[in-house]
């Protein structure tokens, strides 16, 4: 039995495509029951629209409470029957109790090499930094931004004249490549979390720690 998705997305929606590619095939083992966006009029709507998915738009505009916005959420993805919830560019945090209830439940994909360079604009960060390498990272959430047991990176260069922009696309790509990864592993029932770190069963010595030169 395929693993239900829900998907949460802001704007351009590039890993939830890549998700949707995944999840079209037959082999993969997991499958996207619904696709919910905080923001209207964003690319990654259309994408799910185009894919046949369900979506739907929750904004917290719309509630004047947190509870209520999470209790819509936690509503749309129960019914969805989703299993595991997948940010995916989602531009809003949860509150502890949200994160509680979906304990261990709820994975992200973050454009730098946790735990370094958490929060915003980190793509900035590094290059403004001088620092020679960054990547992306697949992680469970926790309660605090950012955090939570990593599951996969990838490692890239930051070169000489990379601008934010340049890195971001060198991310992305990466980004679009260890996701379902992440995700197949979890539906695969082979991803245990030992405290602070993730084990995945069967995996060969360096699967969840990709270094990538392009
Ligand atoms: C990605 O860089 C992701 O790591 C971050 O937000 C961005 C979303 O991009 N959390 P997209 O909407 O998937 O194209």
């Amino acid at each position: 039995m395929a693993l239900n998705l829900a998907v949460m997305i802001s704007g351009e929606g590039s890993n939830l495509q890549a998700l949707i590619n995944a999840c079209s095939q037959d082999s993969f083992p997991a499958r996207i029951q619904i696709v919910i966006s905080n923001k209207e009029n964003v690319r990654g709507l259309e994408r799910a629209k185009n894919a046949g998915i369900k979506n739907l738009i929750i904004s917290s505009k719309q509630y004047s409470i947190r509870e209520t916005f999470e209790e819509k959420i936690d509503n749309c993805i129960t019914q969805a029957n989703a299993e595991l919830v997948c940010l995916a560019g989602f531009m809003q945090l949860f509150s502890a109790q949200f994160i509680k209830k979906w304990h261990n439940k709820i994975i992200n994909i973050h454009p730098s090499l946790l735990p370094a360079y958490k929060g915003l604009n980190v793509q900035a960060r590094a290059v403004k930094d001088g620092a020679l390498f960054s990547g992306c990272t697949v992680h469970f959430v926790h309660e605090k931004v950012d955090s939570g047991p990593i599951i996969i990176q990838a490692a890239v260069p930051i070169l000489q004249d990379d601008t934010a922009e340049i890195l971001k696309q060198r991310i992305l790509k990466q980004e679009h490549l260890i996701y379902p990864m992440a995700i197949r592993w979890i539906a695969e029932n082979r991803v245990r979390i030992e405290g602070d770190r993730v084990k995945i069963n069967g995996i060969k010595m360096t699967e969840n720690v990709i270094i990538n030169p392009s």
